[in-house]
């Protein structure tokens, strides 16, 4: 078998065969194949696409690539839960605590940032002493003692998407339905929850722009899930503006504290909620109804809070921070920018504000950028909301003075103010089980 016939016969919309399959990926992860080579192939996917057992078979292949994760040892129905990648999306932190609390099993393994977006272990690494590495022993153990664990991706989950990813990220060939289905699906059935949560994003700061890809790009997650044995369910959240108000690692640990303190954001409960409900429910903790009512009742009596500072003690921080912000480490210089303009936002662009909290230091610019856990920003006005001239739009934060204009301008670019108060965008647009999609109103 050669390469260069794969890839002849995917530019011409061939469809390729189980052993094709294996043959690429395989080569590609022991280096046997070239980069350039693996990236006519992907360019070549991007143009004609996969059919459904093409996808499975390259899922399945990418998730053996490395270690399958046996959490059989933890007793009870494990749940995973995986975001398309958001703006200020800090729901892993609110809703892994609150199934815990309510007796559902989480041990997740979470990424980094990427690109504009930011990464949940970015996020819990901003709790002083917070320990993202752990042994297999801590991690079921502590999944054991606390319900939950979360973690970073070990070295060897899906190795062949790292490889992969690695190379679209750079060939512009990361938004595509096949391509992101199996290198999300790889990750999930190799971390061995037997279900899966999938938040699939959808707006201007997601990689799906439209309603109706991200439903496809969901169908097609639950269709692999489905098929592996998992059960599996989607949510298409918006994402055309940031999820809450606080964008940077330590400024979202905080807002998803607020959140577990039952006194968060309307948005940032409301996702987290229905999230947290839908987990509930793959779990077989009862119907949606009774396992929404379940995870408010974790908010109210402060068992989902009191979980999430276990977990923290459990795996080395230090828990007081999430009870007196003030010990969290300050950022030497802010900006608080003003509006010049009355009206409505009717426009809070969720990719730009990703890229201004990126510029003052709250994600990475290199693969070698260092992240300042104290960066980031506040809004204080998005989406729908009134404003007068002189009022405060949002304050960064950051370490690095220097990069607070370019960072002004950019957020100004993520805004439009007009006369009209918009329409109303409902935050979860629909659900989709196997064989069923379900679409949402305001
Ligand atoms: N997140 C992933 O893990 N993979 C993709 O392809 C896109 C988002």
């Amino acid at each position: 078998m050669r390469m260069y016939d794969l890839i002849s016969k995917k530019k011409y919309g061939g469809i390729l065969t189980d052993e094709e399959i294996f043959f690429m990926i395989d080569g590609y992860v022991k280096g046997k194949i070239a980069d350039y080579q693996m990236s006519a192939m992907l360019m070549a996917i991007w143009f004609n696409g996969m059919n459904s057992h093409e996808i499975t078979e390259l899922t399945k292949v990418m998730a053996q690539s490395g270690d399958m994760i046996d959490l059989s040892p933890i007793a009870g129905k494990k749940v995973d839960k995986h975001s398309t990648g958001g703006v200020g999306d800090k729901t892993t932190l609110i809703v892994a605590p609150i199934v815990a609390a309510c007796g559902g099993k989480v041990a997740k393994m979470s990424g980094r940032g990427l690109g504009h977006t930011g990464g949940t272990v970015d996020k819990l690494e901003a709790i002083p002493g917070y320990r993202t590495v752990l042994s297999r022993e801590e991690f079921f153990n502590t999944v054991e003692k606390c319900g939950v664990s979360l973690i970073g991706q070990s070295g060897n989950l899906a190795p062949a998407d790292k490889k992969i990813y690695a190379l679209r990220d750079v060939t512009a060939t990361v938004d595509n339905i096949p391509l992101i289905a199996s290198s999300i699906m790889s990750k999930k059935l190799a971390a061995g929850s037997d279900c899966i949560l999938l938040d699939v994003k959808t707006g201007s700061g997601a990689f799906m722009k439209t309603l109706d890809d991200a439903i496809k790009l969901a169908q097609t997650m639950v269709t692999i899930g489905e098929g592996a044995g998992r059960r599996t369910v989607a949510l298409i959240t918006d994402m055309d503006t940031p999820l809450g108000y606080g964008i940077g690692n330590s400024l979202e640990v905080i807002e998803s504290m607020e959140v577990l303190k039952n006194r968060g954001p309307k948005d940032l409960t409301e996702v987290s909620l229905q999230l947290a409900a839908n987990m509930l429910y793959l779990v077989g903790k009862g119907s949606l109804d009774d396992c929404r009512k379940m995870a408010e009742k974790s908010i109210q009596d402060n068992s989902a809070f009191e979980t999430f500072c276990t977990m923290v003690k459990e795996q080395g921080g230090d828990d007081s921070v999430l009870r007196d912000y003030n010990k969290f480490e300050k950022a030497p210089y802010s900006l608080e920018i003003k509006s010049d303009r009355e009206g409505f936002i009717t426009k809070t662009d969720a990719e730009k504000i990703g890229i201004t909290s990126v510029i003052l230091g709250a994600g990475r610019e290199t693969k070698e950028s260092e992240i300042d856990f104290s960066a980031g920003l506040v809004i204080h006005k998005k989406y729908g909301e009134k404003i007068s001239v002189g009022e405060p739009l949002a304050t960064f934060y950051t370490s690095r003075k220097e990069k607070l204009s370019d960072a002004e301008k950019i957020y100004r670019e993520a805004l439009e103010i007009g006369k009209e108060e918009p329409k109303k965008i409902p935050l979860v647009f629909a659900r989709v089980e196997k064989d069923k999609v379900e679409k949402f109103k305001e």
